[in-house]
């Protein structure tokens, strides 16, 4: 107490003495006091003030006290400068926003104390050779917000004690690594807001001591490998909003010791495999705001032993991290992911990372079923941030509901997959001999598969290659060197043992948008069983394809017609659970991506019953057909309008035991087709395609009839 009381005591006395021995020499309009004042390293010190900010000066004072060591002369209008020699003790300079054009009309002359000098916020252009000749001993130069376009070469000659300097917000089109041999103990850079057109190769080279780099909002595309080479000591970069369309991972290499990244802000769809690998002393990792961001991939974080925070927020369609994204990861302890687009948090994801103690997850909408489960199993030690915002944004009947309260025991242990509405757009536009990447990404449990199906119905499987198109294994979609060839309609299937879930993007190029083809669809009976009848068709193309059949005859009518709804690769559907010798007309719609579509239906009549025990023989030969093709079949009840958001479930034998487990799912309205082969009316033909009664007004022959 008595220490305290007596440095303030001290402190007024030394204001005193200042004020009585400036008082004749303090100028007029200024305030000249002794006042707290930091260091360019943060030492604390007290120094003899002048403060002339916002003054309305136009030139500077005519006599300063000649112990001065602040100078304070921001928002004036001061253009010229001369010899500030007397000042031997100032150490810092304020001049920003004042009318400043040319640093040759600021004459400071030889200060030999002088540490910091701020020019920020006048209208300096340029900076010729040697542009600050005798301030030996300057540590922090802030020259930003000016109208610079050019930098000579040896501008900075003479500030070899340099540790800051702040060039961002002015009109530099290039970086030329010769500034920087000057600079040796440059510590802090900041080049953000600059037109800068590309950086090149060395560019920093001779910056060896540089530890922090801020290359923020230059509209940077990318970096080149070597851009960051001789940055032996850098611990902290940033390249907050630039248009990155990948992680730089080749730059980043050349800088082993980087303790912080920040790439926010950065159209980056991917965080692919390796792309922070191996960087042995990263602690902090920032990917947020990123409008494309869709994924984050298997082992897209590998081998980071120091890391010990990511935050991967507010990134609008971020749908999707891959169980397995991080791996080695032995430190990390925050993992910051809400408000993004993830209607889960893998359990796998977690469990990789041995140090976790906390996530945030809420501000996503998150799917209360199965992937979440774990969650809420309280076998994880893992603290959940701010779980009063952490809410079900499906399925219905807990919309709303806080995740934390749904019971565990109440969701689902498997569930169908679910692709991500916002990870894949409707449409996409791409320009002629350009590349798209489209992204595909579904959670569900177990772990689902993905394919793509092209416009001419082509089944594209992980890893598949043309020249056209790759196909990842994670889901993404390629499209190289676009025509109006490849424009159409593309769909993405992901499926996993409960069902399936497709999603479609029309692709237009140039915006062309692939017009239906004009070649009419026809529909074939390709077998005839008693319960049971094959058809196929030929039309290529389209988004999906739509089955319908009933029975033909005169006062069956009330019976409801039944429907199939496929994905555009499937080109042969099973017709089963048929009355025998009865005439049905099976009608296949196939509808495209502008809106149009072509049909066509046939008319086939099954054959006589067989006996029981051929019967039964025949039921299984059935189930083996239908386990080699892999439908998707929609009941008769859900609407056909949801298309893209529907689910679907796969056909085959011992689904309609899952039934239960889908509950009030509102997508999955799927059952097995509840069409009981009712009583059998045998009748007397046996032909192999047996004709419609003739009787019939469609009444076709021979493997079927094809209708007007
Ligand atoms: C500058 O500071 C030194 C001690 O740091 C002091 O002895 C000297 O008088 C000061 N010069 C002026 C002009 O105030
Ligand atoms: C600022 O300086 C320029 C010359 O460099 C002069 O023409 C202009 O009048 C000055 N502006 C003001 C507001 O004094
Ligand atoms: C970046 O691009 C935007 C849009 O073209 C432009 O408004 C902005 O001035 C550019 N920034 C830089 C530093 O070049
Ligand atoms: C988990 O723990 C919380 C609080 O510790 C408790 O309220 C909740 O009922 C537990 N849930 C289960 C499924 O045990
Ligand atoms: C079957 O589908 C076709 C084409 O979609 C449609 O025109 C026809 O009315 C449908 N038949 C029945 C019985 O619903």
């Amino acid at each position: 107490m008595a220490a305290v009381a007596r440095l303030l005591a001290e402190l007024s006395l030394a204001a005193v003495v200042l004020a009585s021995e400036g008082a004749a020499r303090c100028p007029a309009l200024c305030r000249c006091e002794m006042r707290p004042w930091f260091s360019p390293s943060s030492v604390y010190a007290e120094a003899a003030t002048v403060d002339c900010n916002d003054a309305g000066l136009s030139a500077l004072p005519e006599r300063l006290p000649s112990g001065t060591q602040v100078l304070l002369l921001q928002t004036n209008n001061i253009g010229h400068v001369d010899a500030l020699d007397h000042l031997a003790n100032v150490t810092e300079i304020d001049l920003s926003q004042n009318n400043i054009s040319s640093v040759s009309d600021v004459r400071l002359g030889s200060l030999a104390r002088l540490l910091s000098l701020h020019m920020e916020e006048n209208w300096i252009q340029e900076l010729t050779d040697s542009c600050l000749p005798s301030l030996p001993n300057l540590q922090e130069f802030y020259i930003n917000h000016n109208l610079i376009f050019s930098i000579n070469p040896a501008a900075f000659r003479g500030l070899s004690r340099l540790l800051r300097l702040h060039l961002n917000s002015n009109r530099l089109t290039s970086i030329n690594s010769r500034w920087f041999e000057h600079l040796p103990n440059l510590e802090i850079l900041m080049l953000g807001e600059n037109p800068v057109i590309e950086l090149s190769d060395m560019n920093f080279k001779p910056l060896a001591n540089l530890r922090s780099l801020v290359l923020a909002k230059m509209n940077l595309t990318e970096m080149p490998d070597d851009a960051l080479d001789g940055l032996e000591n850098l611990e902290s970069i940033s390249f907050f909003d630039n248009l990155l369309s990948r992680v730089p991972r080749a730059a980043l290499t050349k800088v082993q010791n980087l303790k912080f990244l920040d790439l926010n802000k950065n159209p980056i769809e991917r965080i692919q495999r390796g792309d922070f690998m191996d960087m042995m002393h990263l602690k902090e990792l920032g990917i947020n705001s990123m409008p494309e961001l869709v994924s984050i991939d298997s082992f897209a974080l590998n081998n980071l032993p120091e890391l010990t925070k990511i935050e991967a927020t507010t990134n609008p369609r971020l749908s999707y991290i891959h169980p397995r994204a991080f791996h080695n990861l032995p430190r990390l302890e925050t993992l910051m992911l809400n408000s993004n687009a993830l209607s889960a948090l893998h359990r796998g994801t977690v469990e990789s990372l041995p140090n976790l103690r906390e996530v945030s997850l809420h501000s996503n909408p998150i799917r209360c079923d199965c992937v979440i489960r774990w969650v809420n199993m309280n076998r994880t030690a893992v603290r959940f941030m701010e779980p009063d915002s952490l809410f079900c944004a499906e399925p219905p009947e807990y919309q709303g509901q806080h995740v934390r309260q749904v019971h565990f025991r109440e969701m689902t242990e498997i569930c169908l997959p679910l692709i991500s509405p916002s990870s894949l757009p409707n449409r996409v536009q791409v320009s002629e001999g350009r590349s798209v990447s489209l992204h595909c990404r579904a959670f569900g449990e177990p772990e689902p598969e993905i394919f793509w199906v092209t416009p001419s119905g082509d089944r594209v499987l992980p890893g598949s290659v043309s020249d056209k198109y790759y196909m990842h294994p994670e889901g993404t979609f390629d499209l190289y060197d676009a025509t109006e060839q490849e424009a159409g309609s593309y769909t993405c299937v992901a499926h996993n043992l409960v069902g399936a879930d497709l999603k479609s993007v029309t692709v237009s190029v140039d915006r062309y948008v692939a017009r239906r083809s004009n070649q009419p669809l026809q529909v074939y009976v390709t077998s005839v069983q008693s319960h049971s009848f094959k058809v196929s068709w030929d039309r290529a193309g389209g988004l999906v394809s739509r089955l319908n059949w009933s029975i033909l005859a005169p006062g069956s009518s009330l019976l409801m017609p039944l429907t199939a709804r496929l994905p555009a690769d499937v080109k042969e559907y099973h017709v089963k659970r048929l009355r025998a010798s009865t005439c049905y007309r099976v009608c296949v719609e196939v509808s495209a991506a502008p809106p149009g579509y072509s049909m066509d239906c046939v008319d086939v009549t099954t054959k006589e019953a067989a006996t029981p025990r051929g019967k039964t023989k025949n039921w299984d030969g059935l189930v083996m057909a239908s386990c080699a093709v892999f439908f998707i079949v929609v009941a008769v009840a859900s609407g056909w309008g949801g298309w893209g958001v529907g689910g679907s479930v796969v056909d085959q034998p011992g689904f309609s035991t899952l039934d239960a487990t889908f509950r009030a799912w509102p997508f999955v309205t799927a059952t097995e087709l509840k069409y009981d082969p009712l009583e059998e009316v045998s009748r007397s033909a046996s032909s192999l395609f047996p004709r419609c009664d003739p009787e019939s007004p469609h009444g076709g022959g021979g493997g079927g009839g094809h209708t007007p």
